[in-house]
């Protein structure tokens, strides 16, 4: 009987498997649900293309023991083959076309070398999320159960090892050519190590107002709940152009929302679309522009279209841009036009 632990068992082998497998092509992949197969005495799994606004196309089935060992998995190579040939049939973009709807620019680059073209102070808003270049491998990455259960619960240790695209990024190379094109507010994610620093550079570029403020997750990943308190916030660096307005409400620089759970994720550190869509807002005018060099999933520039404010956004992994520009088509086709 597929109970809910059976059920998340088993999906917890196929991502790993996944994972595992296909560390470049992991974000384009999905599974459908367990199917008993009784002929073979254990679950059938068919492996997906991720349902990016279009039906999934099969690429090959598992076979999984009750146990959740993987007894048959598809060829690596035949599943890459089918991938390549279903970005075609789905017309995902091989080439990375930009996406580019009234207002709204995602493009596959470098967005430093971009802003680099672009005049000063020529940005109403940065709203932005570099590459932390903290994540690294575990010593124990490949030796460990990435599942651990406790009291029924059913909790994944998180990657130590982001991927290539988290490569460090140092913060003085990238604000010393963003930072100049930016006319009223600047908005970073970062490390919470790196708040000292961001708060400097903004300072040095002559920001005022500038400060930390703080995303709280009211879903955090409970990793090493039981030696130390579990990281529950996120921190990001704000500042303004002196002169530039503020809505004028009253918020606190507190904002709390749930993390993107990883079925809705198509990027490792997606930021939720409410908590971008209220800075939009916040540190923004309507029909302003608004920019991100490193836009991941495209979350920003779903956000200022949905606030009615012009976007340019630029995301440099040609795999993550793929799906991103999917999910920027998807989510802004649904809004209406600014
Ligand atoms: C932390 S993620 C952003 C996630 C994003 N906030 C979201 O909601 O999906 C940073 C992204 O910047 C990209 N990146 C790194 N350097 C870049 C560059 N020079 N130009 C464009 N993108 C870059 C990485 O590939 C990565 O996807």
């Amino acid at each position: 009987m597929l109970t809910v632990e059976r059920k998340l068992a088993l999906r917890s082998a196929v991502n790993e498997w996944i994972s595992e497998t296909f560390p470049e092509h992991r974000w384009l992949l999905s599974h459908e649900a367990p199917i008993y197969d009784a002929d073979a005495g254990a679950w059938d799994v068919v492996l997906t293309t991720k349902r990016n606004g279009v039906a999934a196309i099969p690429l090959g089935s598992l076979l999984i023991a009750d146990d959740g060992s993987l007894l048959v998995t598809p060829s690596p190579e035949a599943v890459v083959q089918l991938l390549s040939a279903s970005n075609e049939a789905t017309h995902v973009k091989p080439e990375c076309l930009p996406v580019l709807r009234d207002g709204c620019e995602f493009h596959c680059g470098d967005g430093i070398a971009a802003a680099a073209a672009m005049p000063d102070r020529s940005v109403d808003l940065l709203l932005t999320d570099p590459p932390y270049g903290i994540s690294r491998r575990y010593t124990c990455e490949n030796q460990v159960p990435r599942r651990l259960r406790s009291n029924g619960a059913d909790f994944i240790m998180p990657r130590g090892y982001f991927g290539a695209w988290d490569e460090a990024i140092e913060p003085e190379a990238w604000t010393a050519v963003v930072l100049p094109k930016v006319a009223g507010w600047a908005v970073a994610f970062c490390a919470q190590a790196q708040i000292g620093i961001y708060c400097d550079l903004f300072s040095d570029h002559g920001f005022v107002a500038v400060g930390p403020m703080v995303w709280q997750k009211t879903n955090p990943v409970p990793f090493n709940h039981r030696y130390k308190p579990v990281n529950a916030w996120e921190a990001i660096v704000v500042g303004k152009r002196s002169g530039t307005p503020f809505g004028g409400e009253m918020v606190h620089n507190v904002f709390v929302h749930k993390s993107p759970s990883p079925q809705q994720r198509i990027h490792p550190t997606q930021k939720p679309l409410p908590l971008i869509a209220e800075f939009v807002r916040l540190f923004s005018e309507p029909g302003g522009l608004v920019l991100d060099p490193f836009a991941g999933s495209g979350t920003t520039v779903i956000a200022a279209q949905q606030q009615g404010r012009r976007s340019v956004g630029y995301e440099m992994d040609e795999v993550l841009f793929t799906s991103a520009a999917e999910r920027v088509l998807r989510e802004t086709a649904r809004m209406p036009l600014s």
